[in-house]
């Protein structure tokens, strides 16, 4: 039997393909039903994949959204729940999240408090997902313009990362998942210089061991898991700008960008390094100054911030060591100038 390749928090997590650790990790449980979600992309695309390597077809219920971030609400959940009861899943049932991060965190929810918990695993098929999102817990849904305003704090049973599915990928998508690929090797203080894709799961290993080395030390986000913020703060403000416009940004795009400002604002020592090699692998997309205004309202929307001072958490000098910074509104406007002049 091949050993998982990392554990978090107890439950195993697996890398490589799924047929190689499935039935097995399966047989080490009893299931009364397999309850499957699905969105319409990962429906098509990947469950036939999963099928032909699990072999479940003929016993699992097979649940569909629409795909997108405009499905994660409660909404959604309600039908969720609805074809759960439909199909009277018991506290013996196995949910399998088969999906990018929308399917892994609202998937998660629902199961989380279906009955008051079920057993979910995640099956992430999106680079984004494989690198982040499925690996740590985070479960949830938005709720009045508020991204995963409502969500607890989960693990799940397992999680199995299998590159198969990254064949279907557009490429902004890989794009998006390489942008949280290079945070984690900033945070980690890892050379990204030499980074390419080749090797694609030398490079998840890479990524998911700075993944859960933070998670394990922080399940729920009192101190260093907020390192995984880096590129956030300004990055999330720069995706909700562009969504307002007709050219808009995948997650990671936003993050790259963010982590360009951010590391210049903080003054990392490997911010023009990391500005110059995100400026290689990612189009530009410089912002007009009146943007400013609005990107920094949106910064004040976050989560993070207590009072009305922005905060945003950034690397450290060592490895895994992280600074809580209050920029004022000059110095990020500054950082988005830095960016327009790369751009
Ligand atoms: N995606 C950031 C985290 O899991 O904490």
């Amino acid at each position: 039997m091949l050993s998982p390749t990392f554990y978090l928090q107890n439950a195993p997590v697996y890398l490589g393909a799924l047929s190689d650790f499935f039935y097995d990790w399966l047989g080490q449980n009893s299931f009364s039903q397999i309850f499957i979600l699905t969105d319409e992309n990962t429906r098509r695309h990947c469950l036939p994949v999963f099928f032909a390597q699990t072999g479940l077809e003929t016993r699992a219920i097979v649940h569909e959204i629409p795909s997108g971030e405009a499905e994660k609400n409660l909404a959604t959940c309600e039908k969720i729940w609805s074809a759960m009861a439909a199909a009277g899943l018991d506290r013996q049932a196995l949910v399998v999240n088969l999906g990018g991060g929308v399917i892994g965190d609202m998937g998660g929810f629902c199961a989380a408090v279906w009955k008051r918990g079920l057993n979910f695993i995640q099956v992430p098929t999106t680079l984004l997902a494989m690198t982040d999102a499925a690996i740590g817990g985070k479960t949830g849904v938005d709720f009045q313009g508020g991204k995963n305003l409502l969500g607890v704090f989960r693990q799940p049973a397992a999680v199995f990362v299998d590159p198969v599915f990254l064949h279907s990928l557009p490429e902004r998508e890989w794009r998006s998942g390489f942008a949280e690929i290079l945070k984690h090797a900033v945070i980690a203080g890892q050379s990204f210089e030499t980074m390419e894709m080749a090797d694609m799961t030398a490079l998840l290993h890479r990524s998911i061991a700075v993944k859960v080395r933070i998670v394990e030390e922080d399940p729920t986000e009192r101190g260093l898991r907020m390192l995984l913020n880096f590129g956030h703060t300004i990055g999330h403000a720069v995706e909700s700008y562009f969504l307002a416009t007709p050219a808009s940004l995948t997650h990671g795009e936003a993050v790259a960008i963010g982590m360009i400002c951010e590391s210049h604002l903080a003054g990392l020592p490997a911010a023009d390094t990391l500005a110059s090699f995100i400026m290689r692998h990612f189009l530009p997309c410089p912002m007009p100054e009146s943007a400013f205004p609005a990107i920094w309202q949106w910064m004040k929307q976050d989560k993070k911030n207590t009072s009305d001072t922005v905060r945003m958490a950034v690397p450290d000098v060592l490895p895994y060591s992280l600074k809580i910074m209050e920029p004022t509104r000059a110095q990020v406007e500054n950082s988005l100038r830095f960016y327009n002049r790369l751009a």
